[in-house]
């Protein structure tokens, strides 16, 4: 199963990623690593591993149609079976995920359909909730919405910060998006 994986920061899911690929614990094959933005560590570490990269920056492009051509052009060029969206903080539009089939998974750092957004960690906290979690799904068009694949629970603790709980729920987030990777490698069959 060939994957492209679209970051614009840290990129820290997409290393347990390439980590879990490198230790030949998940049979996939990561042909491109893509940003919404140059100078991401995202794209620094998939070079420092020998993946190919490249940049779709947002900025460059008058309008958002225009940035979402030459991003469906670009991820296009690696043929993915699935398109990852991890960390990636753009919303994409129907026709880049018609493009690709459907197969735009994405992760979020909320128990979905609560607290969609870039501020999911920050809005739960906020709420008051005494559990979150992250979710694996497969994206529409919308914020954070489509079919839900794995979730998993994270309790949020006494004077937690959003950093304290986001750290803590990228610590699960990694290992559900490496094992919802695992098992839809699983599922594949080649075309
Ligand atoms: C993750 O929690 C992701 O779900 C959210 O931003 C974080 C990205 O972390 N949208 P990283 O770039 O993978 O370290």
């Amino acid at each position: 199963m060939r994957i492209v994986v679209l970051v614009s920061g840290t990129g820290s899911n997409l290393q347990a990623v390439i980590d879990a690929v490198q230790a030949g614990r998940l049979d996939v094959e990561i042909a491109a690593v893509g940003a919404d933005r140059p100078g991401t560590h995202g794209v620094e570490r998939s070079a420092a591993a020998g993946i190919p990269t490249f940049v779709v920056d947002f900025k460059a492009y008058p309008d958002r149609a225009a940035w979402n051509a030459a991003l469906t052009d670009a991820v296009a060029t690696y043929s993915p079976d699935v398109v990852v969206s991890s960390g990636f903080m753009r919303i994409v539009s129907a026709d880049f995920i018609n493009a690709f089939g459907g197969k735009y998974l994405n992760t979020h750092p909320a128990l979905l359909p609560a607290f969609p957004g870039a501020h999911g960690v920050r809005d739960a906290l906020a709420y008051g909730v005494k559990v979150t979690g992250c979710t694996v799904h497969w994206a529409d068009a919308g914020v954070d919405t489509g079919p839900i694949i794995a979730q998993e629970a994270v309790a949020v603790g006494e004077g937690e910060t959003e950093e304290s709980l986001h750290e803590r729920i990228k610590v699960v987030e990694r290992r559900l998006l490496v094992s919802t990777l695992a098992s839809l490698a699983a599922a594949h069959t080649p075309a």
